[in-house]
């Protein structure tokens, strides 16, 4: 059956790696009964400082006829930091409620983690990040802006059903999960005493339905510690927007780096968009150097939220053997171009 795909490739090193995950996944609709349809959207900062467009209306209404959206990044030095980040992907996670943000954090093998004696039975849990509110519902502004007297404010939103469905999730994810059932909570409600008062009654309100998962608490600044030092004490955690984004770049550091992170923002019941967790790198753009593993873990499970495990399993099983293999970008230790990585697992797959 036939997957229609909307390909938002972006900046940067962005269309690198999604041009070897749409090859990837090419090739795995030859030797299976999968079928992709692929549209690419030329959305990013070429077309913005051509246009002035960053998503149109109409962009939007199109994405919603697609099963999938697959993103590589957004952000380019020439545009100012944030118009293209706020203007393309916070507001496509925004209008399509996309309210999930699944982070796996997942070393997939020993001598990439910068942690000494940790392996892949200690560092692999699930970070589900709220996806649409928090620090980033972008209200607040400024106040004597340009004076010595200025205040500027950024409010952080958190909204009783926002809080509950994206908690709700993690404890359902946790019961599903094959490690112990263990949910934690990493906020700052010692200091945030408001927002994440909210966060504390709603994890245990929830958590009266699901007495089989054990409910664990944890300071975000204690988090950043604890996945350092123990990172084995993590299955799934639930915590804010903001929190989210931090603590999963230094996920990604410790399963590899951020050539190894990926990202699902999911809505349940509508069109969910997957993609790495890293930027456009415009440091290494255009150079045939970035790891696109990252953009192919965000195929795989993207083929898996889509319903085929199996496959989703193939691409995995490939991206395993690249690591095992040495047939990996130089930020692995390895020798390859992005496309020498990208052919490498398509001669693989399967
Ligand atoms: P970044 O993730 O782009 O880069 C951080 C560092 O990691 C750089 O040294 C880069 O070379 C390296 N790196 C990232 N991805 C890599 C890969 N696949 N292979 C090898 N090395 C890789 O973060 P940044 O430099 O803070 O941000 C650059 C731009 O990207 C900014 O405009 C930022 O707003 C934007 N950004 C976008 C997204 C997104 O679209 N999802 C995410 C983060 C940052
Ligand atoms: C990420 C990015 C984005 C975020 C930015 C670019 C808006 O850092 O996907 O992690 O903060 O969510
Ligand atoms: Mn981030």
């Amino acid at each position: 059956m036939t997957k229609r795909i909307a390909v938002i490739g972006g900046d940067g090193i962005g269309p690198e790696v999604t041009k070897q995950g749409v090859k990837v996944l090419e090739k795995l609709s030859q030797i299976t009964d999968l079928d992709f349809e692929f549209e690419e959207f030329s959305i990013g900062a070429d077309h913005y400082l051509a246009t002035g467009e960053l998503v149109t209306d109409e962009v939007k209404a199109d994405l919603l006829n697609f099963d999938a959206i697959y993103l590589g990044a957004v952000g380019d030095p020439r545009v100012k930091p944030g118009v293209l980040e706020h203007g393309i992907l916070l507001d496509l996670r925004f209008s399509l409620d996309q309210y999930i943000n699944l982070r796996p954090i997942k070393l997939l093998d020993s001598k990439f983690t910068p942690l000494k004696g940790k392996g892949p039975k200690d560092i692999d849990m699930m970070i589900v990040r709220e996806n649409t509110e928090g620090l980033y519902a972008g209200v607040g502004g400024f106040f004597k802006k340009g004076t010595k007297d200025e205040v500027a404010t950024q409010e952080m939103i958190n909204t009783y059903k926002g809080v509950e469905r994206v908690i709700r999730y993690a404890y359902e994810y946790a019961q599903k999960r094959n490690k112990n059932n263990k949910l934690t909570l990493c906020d700052k409600s010692n200091v945030l005493t408001y927002s994440h008062d909210l966060w504390q009654r709603v994890f245990k309100e929830v958590g009266e339905k699901y007495p089989d998962v054990t409910q664990h608490h944890m300071l975000v600044d204690a988090m950043t510690m604890k996945m350092v030092r123990n990172p084995e004490i993590f299955d799934v955690v639930v915590t804010c927007n903001m929190f989210g984004d931090i603590i999963t770049d230094l996920g990604a550091e410790i399963q590899g780096g951020m050539g190894m992170a990926v990202s699902g923002n999911i809505n349940p019941e509508g069109v969910s968009m997957f993609e790495p967790v890293h930027g456009s790198a415009p440091d290494i753009a255009g150079q045939n150097k970035a790891n696109p593993l990252a953009a192919l873990l965000a195929a795989a499970m993207m083929v898996e939220v889509l319903g085929n495990p199996k496959e989703a399993q193939m691409i995995q099983k490939a991206i395993d053997l690249s690591l095992a293999e040495n047939q990996t970008t130089i930020d692995m230790g390895g020798k390859l171009t992005t496309d020498g990585v990208g052919d490498y697992i398509c001669s693989v797959l399967g």
